[in-house]
């Protein structure tokens, strides 16, 4: 494959830019579990893309979808005129959440899922005579993406301290990471009552001024924090108790990660609203979709004068063809290949297989659930710096690998065989041991 020989012009996102640039890993093509380099080496994929190929890399049915739909009707209009994709689209992930999540609102990308799940809510409670309800809560350590909403909603300090105050009235609960509730698989059973950080705020600012609180059911980006027993349930609680829509970003563990269609399912808690991205595509077009309780739709919609635009949002490629396409292949591939049930019945070998690895002496700390799993690495010199060699040295011996900070995180597309999970264990354990 010709190659660029400039890399400088190309500003990598969350990259360490120069240090790429005067040492690339450069990835020119993909199939089911592999990537291969520009040497042409094989990689093995042990974070299916980055969360988003649950069905594995260019699956054929899903190129095919793209491609036919790229020669039939490649944009529509999105504002006031519509397309047939879109609508099976929505039909299809509205059978798929639970509750009365049937609203789907489609984006480009996770980030614009949370920002627009964040307005609706403030859109919401203003019909209904309570735009006093303007504040939000998050969680520390938890990620809802980059745009100003997310950032600040966000609870990672590296993704926030450049930009700004960012939105105002908007608090933490703490996150569910103990120290005394290490190498966990599953869920902690200590820890519910973090939830009740929710309520303290409700005690300091009052009940009618919060407008929603989201949460990630699995906190992803921040470490894999699998959620305590008993904890969900208690925002729950506590959210109808006081009238804040509870939003779940299901970014990451939607469409099978967690071996349910989605994370609340796994969990068994409904949220109000839902976000989603990454695999809703198997990550072959950009997209995102919020998926709303009906009561939210029916209630905006209900305030508005006949004729006229509802919901003043959206975004030019909302809803585009093509990935739309890929949306309606990529959960008929879910579904004919019976991949969230095969996550369900795997799971607990990946999970083996990873928390084997507790013997090395630079693991500190290994959690996981489902098709999901970190593992925390004693840092030395600089933050970053280990987590930057494990990848270099996955990388150099066969295999991509997503690190955060010093956590690397294991999210192999539900697809993965006994010998894809062994070769994925086996690299990391090689790189481990170095250290
Ligand atoms: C939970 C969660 N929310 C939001 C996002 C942002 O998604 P995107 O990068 O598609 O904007 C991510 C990305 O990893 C995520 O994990």
């Amino acid at each position: 494959m010709q190659l660029t020989n400039s890399l400088q012009n190309h500003w990598m996102p969350f990259t360490a830019d120069r240090a790429f640039k005067a040492d690339p890993r450069m990835l020119v093509r993909a199939e089911g579990m592999y990537y291969w380099n520009e040497r042409g080496d094989r990689l093995i994929d042990s974070c299916a893309g980055l969360y988003t190929h649950a069905a594995g890399h260019c699956h054929p049915a899903i190129v095919a979808a793209i491609e036919q739909q790229a020669r039939t009707l490649d944009y529509a209009m999105a504002f006031q005129f519509g397309h047939p994709a879109s609508f099976e689209l929505a039909a299809r992930v509205a059978a798929l959440t639970p509750g009365n999540l049937n609203r789907i609102f489609f984006v480009n990308s996770g980030s614009e899922s949370v920002d627009t799940a964040l307005k609706v809510a403030l859109q919401y409670h203003k019909v209904r005579g309570q735009g006093q309800r303007t504040r939000f809560v998050g969680r520390e350590r938890g990620y809802h993406g980059v745009n100003f909403g997310g950032t600040s909603l966000g609870g990672m300090v590296r993704n926030k301290e450049s930009f700004g105050p960012g939105l105002t009235g908007v608090h933490h609960m703490r996150h569910t990471w103990r120290a005394d509730q290490t190498f966990v698989k599953g869920q902690p059973p200590e820890g519910a009552d973090l939830a009740n950080d929710l309520e303290r705020f409700v005690q300091s600012y009052g009940a009618d001024t919060i407008a929603a609180c989201i949460v990630e059911p699995i906190a992803g980006s921040g470490g894999v924090l699998v959620p305590p027993v008993g904890y969900l349930q208690r925002l729950r609680e506590i959210c109808d108790t006081y009238g804040i829509l509870l939003i779940f970003d299901e970014v990451i563990c939607g469409f099978g990660r967690t071996g349910a269609p989605f994370g609340s399912q796994a969990f068994n808690v409904t949220p109000d609203i839902m976000t989603m991205a990454k695999a809703l595509t198997n990550g072959t077009v950009p997209m995102g979709a919020v998926a709303f309780d009906d009561r939210i739709y029916e209630t905006i919609s209900g305030a508005a004068p006949d004729n006229s635009v509802e919901l003043f949002h959206g975004y030019t490629y909302s809803g585009h063809p093509l990935a739309c396409a890929a949306g309606i292949a990529s959960l008929n591939v879910y579904r004919d290949e019976g991949l969230f049930e095969r996550a369900n019945s795997i799971a607990d070998k990946f999970l083996e297989r990873v928390f084997s690895l507790k013997d090395i002496s630079a693991v500190k700390d290994i959690r996981g659930y489902g098709m999901l799993a970190a593992i925390d690495i004693e840092p030395y010199g600089a933050a970053v710096r280990r987590g930057f060699e494990l990848l270099r040295h996955c990388y150099e011996n066969g295999m991509v690998l997503r690190v955060g900070t010093d956590t690397a995180v294991l999210a192999p597309a539900l697809i993965a065989n006994d010998d894809h999970l062994d070769e994925i264990v086996d690299h990391l354990r090689a790189a481990l041991e170095q250290f």
